[in-house]
């Protein structure tokens, strides 16, 4: 079959589908080694206090096992916080490391690692470690705990604006006020892989890692840094992730155990946590909400004020913008913004889906509907009437901003016009039918990257960067860029992920690698076509000896005149000539700092849902979703749908089903459990009608704004405001689950 081009914006398969459907993708815990050891972490019974006494002697009795380490026979690590900063998800504070000593600082810490011969043995043994504890009365509610400015700010996240004009004053002056408080509650990512760790001692200190993440440098520099040890000899290996969501930005405690205690034991280490100690890490923090608007007589909003307070933990000021989005989303003059955190004995919070956006917008958006009714205007009209086309955080322009077709398309895709204003005057049978809507938005964010692209004699090319594939697509899109650039059939193209001996990339996260990963992938294939072109130029008697580079076509394995293309070369003829068996080539892509200050550059959508509500019941049921998604260019309609399927399904979770939930007095997760930390199942999930909206942006050389986070944000207020549509009841808490109905 000939290639056609371009396949970049078509719909393409995965390419790593066959290995993933067939099982020969191996992901962190199937690594192995011929001297493997397994681990287990025993968790500590108490959330706050210290350990006054540990009994390892039963566990080190039980079969099968090696060591049993702790805080009180670790491996040395150094004192002070700055080597485990070496994080590029680090945040203000001091961040937590396992042993450090006496001291637990939330519920399941670890407090000692057994290895033994087998997983089972080890896990038995974890068991059998006996602990007493000098116990503190936990706080894990974030209501209770004081609130305060973070007193330094979180590197890469924007800062609270600064107000505006008189937010109080105006709204004090309004026709129209709405003010309301809103709870998002607290969510674990739980994705199906579990976080674990293969390390494979390969001797002299050498060390082969195989770590769930969703950035091999990131973690591999972490290492480095809290062991001491030489970068040279430490090698980081995930080609394949199984869902992260933002778990895996930050190095976690499986890869600092398992790291010690290879180390310190010489040998081959595999650490897989269990489902409940996936809740002993990162989550998305509980947050309470003020959001007040006053409007003129006809919906016009003339103050905007969001205030938002945030759990995080005792040790670090984990911050994530929730209400910066309510300073540019609508055109308003005085907007006053105020964002609070409140510590808990828990873990530190860490990014999730859409950190900020997905908690911030959801209650902007539920309070835009309330405003609608307010003002008794439709909630698009509302949207559009107040629509803003300057980030006025920033006083920029926007790069671009599809929103307004967005909302058409999809209030059109959805029947919107069909929808009868008042609440609980749509009904069918005993269900009452209820239409939601609200605007979601997520930053257009790139970052440094570097590639390689290299062709082999065979006409085969491999392009190759050390982001991850967290399963959003990224083998797929960096092959589809890398057939196009060189003409060749995308069989014909491996790409190469997650592995600290390519070319350098940040963590995958903040929707930003397909572009800046996809960017610096076409860079190294540009190189490369100059590069072969040069050596092609070369060979005696050349017919392309004066040929330049847009002169020429790479197709079908050759460069050729583009105004005669009989006359060409083969890749083959030209490395021949070379004397070379491959050619490579580095690229690498840096963010446009000039573009940067000059536009905003953000994605939107704009998500429709219908409810139906059986009151007798209290059971919603989400009957259709439509999302309409402004993000620039779509690489991949396939995946790219995938990715905003992802982030609805979670959207949907979010409002109806997810919430973790600690026990006030233990302080400890009660439901950490998929049995009992509830996630929509197939059946829980309507039809989902994605739309992308045509969108030019000139942010990076792809014109990609990012696809794996706008997903979900908006989609749980559009449910909650179906539901009010349906039933005239405003449920302000999530998730919105039956006894809030009835
Ligand atoms: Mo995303 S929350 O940056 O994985």
């Amino acid at each position: 079959m000939s290639n056609v081009h371009p396949y970049v914006g078509r719909a393409k398969s995965r390419v790593d589908g066959p290995l993933k459907v067939s099982g020969l993708a191996r992901y962190a815990a199937e690594f192995t080694a011929p001297d493997l050891a397994y681990a287990a972490a025993a968790p500590s019974a108490i959330a706050k206090g210290r350990i006054t006494s540990l009994d390892v002697s039963a566990a080190l009795a039980a079969p099968g096992v090696i060591e049993v380490l702790s805080h009180e026979n670790k491996l040395a690590f150094p004192e002070d916080d700055e080597p485990f900063k070496n994080d590029m998800v680090a945040v203000p504070g001091s961040p937590f490391r396992p042993f450090r000593d006496d001291r637990i600082h939330y519920s399941g810490q670890a407090i000692a690692l057994v290895v033994a011969d087998t997983h089972e043995n080890a896990r038995h043994a974890a068991t059998l470690v006996k602990a007493t504890y000098d116990a503190e009365t936990p706080n894990v509610d974030v209501a209770a705990a004081s609130h305060y400015q973070p007193p330094e700010p979180r590197d890469g996240i924007p800062p609270t604006p600064e107000p505006r004009g008189d937010a109080a004053g105006a709204f004090a002056g309004a026709p129209i006020k709405v003010s309301a408080d809103y709870r998002v509650v607290a969510e674990h990512h739980n994705p199906m892989e579990l976080q674990a760790t293969t390390v494979v001692w390969e001797g002299d200190g050498r060390l082969l890692v195989h770590n769930k993440t969703q950035g091999v440098v990131n973690p591999k520099n972490y290492i480095c840094s809290v062991f001491e040890l030489d970068a040279e000899k430490v090698r980081f290996v995930s080609p394949f992730v199984g869902g992260a969501f933002g778990m895996a930005l930050r190095p976690h405690y499986d890869v600092f155990l398992a790291v010690m205690a290879s180390l310190k034991l010489e040998r081959s280490i595999r650490l897989v946590l269990t489902r409940g100690q996936m809740f002993t890490m990162g989550w998305r923090p509980d947050c309470l909400q003020t959001v007040s608007f006053g409007a003129d007589a006809g919906g016009r909003l003339t103050s905007i004020q969001h205030h938002a307070i945030q759990a995080t933990s005792h040790y670090e000021d984990y911050q994530e913008p929730i209400v910066n989005w309510s300073g540019f989303l609508y055109d308003c003059d005085n907007v006053a913004l105020k964002y609070e955190l409140g510590k808990i004995d828990t873990p530190t919070p860490s990014d999730m889906r859409a950190p900020g956006a997905t908690t911030g917008v959801f209650a902007l958006e539920c309070a835009m509907d309330e405003l609608a009714y307010a003002a008794q205007v439709d909630p698009v009209e509302l949207r559009l009437m107040n629509y803003s086309d300057r980030d006025k955080n920033d006083d920029k322009p926007f790069s671009s901003k599809e929103l307004r077709e967005a909302y058409r398309l999809g209030a059109e895709r959805f029947g919107w016009s069909k929808r009868s204003p008042e609440p609980r005057s749509m009904l069918e049978g005993r269900e009452l039918i209820g239409y939601g809507m609200a605007t979601g938005c997520w930053e257009a964010m790139t970052m440094p990257h570097k590639a390689r692209a290299t062709l082999t004699a065979d006409g085969k090319l491999e392009v190759a960067c050390a982001t991850a594939d967290i399963g959003t697509g990224t083998y797929t899109i960096l092959a589809q860029i890398g057939a196009d650039a060189l003409g060749l059939d995308i069989a014909d193209v491996t790409s190469k992920v997650g592995d600290t001996a390519l070319p350098m990339a940040p963590v995958e996260g903040g929707s930003w690698a397909a572009a800046s990963a996809g960017s610096a992938v076409k860079d190294a294939c540009e190189t490369l076509k100059a590069e072969l072109l040069n050596h092609a130029r070369g060979i005696d008697g050349s017919p392309l000896a004066n040929a330049a580079l847009d002169h020429v076509v790479f197709a079908n394995g050759r460069i050729a005149l583009a105004a005669d293309p009989s006359k060409a070369v083969s890749f083959a003829e030209i490395l021949k000539g070379a004397g070379r068996d491959a050619l490579d080539a580095d690229g690498g892509y840096e963010p446009d700092k000039d573009f940067a200050k000059t536009y905003a550059g953000y994605t939107h959508a704009a998500c429709f849902v219908e409810v139906r509500v059986d009151e007798d019941l209290g059971v919603v049921r989400l009957a259709r979703v439509v999302s309409a998604v402004a993000a620039g260019k779509i690489l991949n309609p396939l995946t790219a749908r995938s990715q905003i399927l992802g982030g609805v399904v979670m959207g949907c979770g979010m409002a109806l089903h997810e919430e973790t939930l600690w026990d006030k007095t233990l302080g400890r997760v009660m439901n950490a459990s998929l049995g009992e930390y509830h996630v929509p199942a197939h059946a829980d999930i309507p039809d989902i009608d994605v739309i992308f909206v045509d969108e030019e942006d000139g942010s990076n050389p792809l014109g990609v704004k990012g696809l794996g986070e706008i997903g979900i944000v908006g989609t749980a207020a559009a449910v909650a405001n179906a539901i009010f549509h349906a039933t005239g009841k405003r449920v302000r808490e999530l998730p919105i689950t039956i006894d809030k109905l009835l």
